[in-house]
């Protein structure tokens, strides 16, 4: 059974909280996702696991072998925290167990929405609503990301690093597809499709290939090119007038970054890496934010919004919407974190917002 076997049977979620701020917002997240499905009336069964960096430190172990059958298996979806510390340099561990779950998962859509809900917190002026509301639709599975490459005579004068960048007829069209869907779905008029075409004449002509026919099965949409330069400054210049952008990996992981911020802020925004159809992958934008883990003051709104994003997928759309309405509410009353100019705790937006959830219920 997965996601799609049924929208009213129990689901069964694994909890990463990860490291750093990580083990902070993700307590906060499952909190508001147990007040929601208990005011929808569904039921949820959540195992928790221990992989990070103190588990790496302490016996070795990343991604345990049989770690993708099983989340196959036994899950519907999983929620992570963040992946990162200073005590492991080389960041082996994040790539072995998240990128290591978005490859061996094959979640090849990180769905990442840039959606402004109260224009005092952008950075942007005379920005409001409606100006900053688009969808970051990053492909997840290749590019840069993959490892590919090595080192000749490291450490020498002499040395030669190489990178690969890889780019697959399968893997370009399968984003730009979910992005012309997604957009369709939605009511949505534009795409726009981000590369590096004008310097990266093999794997971003592929892009352009592949976008150009693609585009022609959906005459109903507005499609549109920007090179990756050009995009994030116009992201910045003119945010409205983005709906669906979609871009390669190491792109769109630059580019969500920038509308996170354009929101309100990196601890806001949510994400889901998503196979339609199969277990897939839900988390917070942010990273382990060594710089501030432990004081109790994340923000944990990217988090519990990733809870949204995960009951959406799972075709729980009113506990979805509930969570959306509680945060909405959170800044509204200005029940915030440091971050959005406020004094309240991680634990202090976590439980406002659960309380709101219970307190709103949730209209079917
Ligand atoms: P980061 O996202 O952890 O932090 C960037 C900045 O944003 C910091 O100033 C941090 O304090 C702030 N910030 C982030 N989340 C916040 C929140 N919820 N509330 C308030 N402030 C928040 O990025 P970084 O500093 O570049 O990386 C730190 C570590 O996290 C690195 O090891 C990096 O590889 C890792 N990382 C992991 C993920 C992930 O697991 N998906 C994402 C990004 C970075
Ligand atoms: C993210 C992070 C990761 C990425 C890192 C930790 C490998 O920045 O999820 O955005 O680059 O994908
Ligand atoms: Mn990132």
């Amino acid at each position: 059974m997965n996601a799609t076997s049924s929208s009213s049977a129990r689901k069964r979620i694994a909890v990463i909280p990860g490291d750093g701020i990580g083990k902070e917002v993700i307590p906060e997240a499952v909190k508001v996702l147990q007040a929601a499905a208990a005011a929808g009336g569904r039921e949820v069964a959540l195992a928790e696991f221990d992989w990070g960096a103190d588990r790496y430190l302490r016996d070795g172990t990343t991604l345990p072998a049989d770690a993708v059958e099983m989340l196959r298996r036994d899950f519907d979806a999983i929620l992570l925290g963040a992946m990162g510390d200073p005590r492991v340099p080389t960041n082996i561990h994040a790539a072995e167990i998240l990128l290591g779950l978005r490859f061996k998962l094959d979640l090849y859509v990180n769905a990442r929405p840039c959606v402004l809900f109260d224009r005092r917190f952008t950075p942007l002026k005379y920005r409001t609503e409606k100006d900053v509301n688009f969808m970051v639709l990053r492909e997840n599975t290749e590019g840069l990301y993959v490892g590919m490459g090595g080192n000749f005579k490291k450490g020498t004068a002499d040395e030669v690093a190489i990178q690969e960048d890889v780019n697959t007829r399968k893997g370009v069209e399968r984003i730009i597809r979910y992005a012309f869907e997604f957009a369709r779905k939605r009511g949505l008029q534009r795409v726009c499709m981000s590369d590096k075409s004008n310097a990266l004449t093999f794997g971003h002509d592929l892009w352009q290939r592949a976008f150009k026919e693609v585009r022609g099965e959906y005459p109903g949409i507005e499609s549109s090119h920007q090179y990756i330069d050009n995009l994030l400054m116009q992201m910045v210049r003119d945010p409205a007038q983005f709906q669906v952008i979609v871009t390669s990996n190491l792109f769109g992981d630059i580019a969500s970054d920038l509308g996170a911020q354009l929101a309100g802020g990196l601890g806001l925004a949510p994400s889901g890496n998503i196979h339609p159809g199969q277990v897939s992958l839900f988390e917070p934008v942010h990273g382990s934010a060594p710089n501030i883990a432990g004081n109790g003051t994340a923000n944990p709104i990217g988090a519990i919004l990733a809870v949204g994003m995960m009951f959406e997928f799972l075709g729980w759309e009113s506990e979805a919407r509930a969570i959306d309405q509680a945060v909405r509410a959170a800044l509204r009353e200005e029940k915030t974190p440091a971050e959005l100019g406020g004094s309240r705790s991680t634990r202090e937006v976590g439980d406002w917002v659960a309380n709101s959830v219970a307190k709103s219920g949730v209209a079917s």
